[in-house]
């Protein structure tokens, strides 16, 4: 293998690499998904399932595709180039692109915080104004569900969900330059923020109820394999893994870094905030008796804000810092997909920052519009509501919900079989303290992916069974559930084979 010509950023320090990788790990899906989850899933009962993923798969994962990233210091498609050649790189451009999938309707969720946080200084805890477009009478009690929805189905929100992209390119500008000085700010506060959600919810009356419902099993569930899928792609999806993203960061890291205990920060940072915020959100619910639906959008955006709006005091301060809080810890994970898409396509095309970023940002801006597309296409409410939010829930089911555990199997058999666990460990474990051994390699080539295929193999059996997601909405346009299936496939498949093609006198050169 040659060096790579052009001389690659690093992190000035260790500690710019971990608030960088737990900020990205750190995001939404801590405060709002988890949350969710495990209420659905059966509370207590979802920390089982939760713990078996992050120890077999979370934990092994993050080391491996920090390994990744100080093996080859390529972005992943390149780095699985260096290990498989063409159909290597297809791999990684199609985790790239999934992941894209994810990043743009993430984007579009953060325009949303931006209207809400904008909201939270006043008029969010007003009475209610009626919304017509969803047939909702005025009311007398702030309804942060009407002004939601009233939101969504406005277009000036497209304008957030502008703004919420130019905020993202502004981030990674520089690249390792300018996230690091964005996540010294992000990060730490996002923990102070969450510290006083906590502090405030456990001090609610019969706040600690919360806690005890959010630790009481309920082995029931665990037969359905949707609790197994929730528990895996939670994690995936909780530590950015199958995103291509933390090889992208690990790729900055000097030579000399320990990949063990840098695997083991990041994950253990982001299972804790992931757990506190269980706390955090379990009290408030529970305090003000909200049964939350479970729909993990509905959490954030309305369930948990009506239960800031009862507090007995500080109702627009807690509600401004709550809605900050989501707007940091999502930003500081979108920056680390639109940084590892920037450099992937930088890698391979040989172009340069700013004009890989204007491309990123182009595309990724008409894609985060469509699923804010304020259309209301089922006034009551059924469904989703907007068509943007119908295109989000469809391709979410995809991408998140397959599409994280399929990178994730094809990441396990590229790097046990093809490429060869113990070549991986052996970078791995170079400057490690905590060394692995070669249970390690058992893990990565049997355990890891055959666990994941078969949560992958229920899932797809119970969606034949029941019928396949989203094909018995009760409005909207019928083959909608099956083109977005299609588009999915179209735009993960045939652009990974696109990108995966030789770059005439500029491929990788291994
Ligand atoms: N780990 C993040 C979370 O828990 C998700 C995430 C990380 C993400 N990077 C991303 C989502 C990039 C979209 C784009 O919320």
């Amino acid at each position: 293998m040659q060096e790579n010509p052009a001389p690659r950023a690093v992190w000035s320090s260790k500690l710019g690499f971990i608030l960088a990788a737990s900020g990205s790990a750190i995001g939404l899906g801590n405060i709002v998904f988890f949350g969710a989850n495990a209420y659905k899933y059966g509370a207590g009962a979802f920390y089982v399932p939760y713990l078996l993923a992050l120890f077999f798969v979370g934990l092994p994962f993050m080391a491996m595709e920090i390994g990744l990233g100080l093996r080859f210091n390529r972005a992943l498609p390149e780095s699985l180039h260096l290990i498989a050649g063409r159909r290597g790189e297809f791999v990684g451009w199609w985790g790239i692109l999934n992941a894209s999938v994810i990043t743009t309707y993430y984007i579009a969720i953060l325009g949303w915080v931006v209207g809400m946080l904008i909201g939270a200084f006043g008029p969010l805890w007003k009475p209610s104004l009626a919304v017509p477009a969803f047939n909702m009478a005025e009311g007398a009690i702030p309804n942060p569900f009407a002004y939601f929805f009233n939101m969504l189905s406005t277009p000036g929100t497209l304008l957030f969900v502008v703004l919420a992209w130019v905020l993202n390119i502004i981030i990674v500008w520089k690249g390792t330059l300018t996230i690091e000085k964005a996540v010294k700010v992000c990060v730490p506060l996002m923990w102070v923020f969450m510290l006083i959600l906590i502090v405030r919810g456990l001090t609610l009356p019969n706040g600690s109820q919360g806690v005890r419902l959010l630790f009481t099993p309920n082995w029931g569930v665990m037969r359905n394999p949707d609790v197994w899928k929730g528990a895996f792609g939670q994690i995936f999806f909780s530590l950015s893994l199958g995103f291509g993203i933390m090889t992208a960061y690990a790729s900055y890291l000097p030579k000399k870094s320990d990949c063990n205990s840098n695997a083991m920060m990041v994950s253990f940072l982001n299972c804790g905030f992931e757990f506190i915020a269980g706390v955090a959100i379990f009290t408030i619910l529970f305090s003000l008796s909200i049964v939350p639906k479970a729909s993990t959008l509905a959490m954030s955006f309305f369930v948990l804000p009506s239960g800031i709006a009862r507090f007995p005091y500080g109702v627009a301060t807690f509600g401004v810092m709550f809605f900050t809080l989501l707007l940091l810890a999502g930003i500081s994970s979108s920056v680390s997909l639109v940084e590892a898409l920037a450099s992937s396509v930088i890698d391979k095309f040989r172009i340069s920052r700013i004009r890989a970023l204007l491309f990123v940002g182009s595309g990724g801006v008409v894609l985060s519009l469509l699923f804010a597309l304020p259309m209301v296409v089922d006034a009551s409410l059924k469904d989703n509501g907007t068509l943007g939010l119908t295109l989000l829930d469809l391709s979410d089911h995809w991408a998140f919900g397959y599409g994280l555990l399929a990178m994730g199997l094809a990441e396990s058999i590229l790097i046990g079989w093809v490429l060869g666990a113990g070549k991986l460990r052996e970078t791995m474990n170079a400057n490690a303290r905590i060394r692995l051994g070669p249970w390690f390699d058992v893990l990565v080539r049997f355990v890891a992916p055959a666990v994941v295929l078969a949560v992958i193999v229920a899932s797809i059996a119970h969606e034949v069974k029941t019928g396949m997601y989203g094909s018995r909405m009760v409005t909207g346009w019928r083959p909608m559930a099956a083109v977005v299936l299609l588009a999915w496939l179209l735009f993960t498949s045939g652009g990974a084979f696109l990108l995966s093609a030789p770059q005439k006198g500029k491929g990788v050169r291994a």
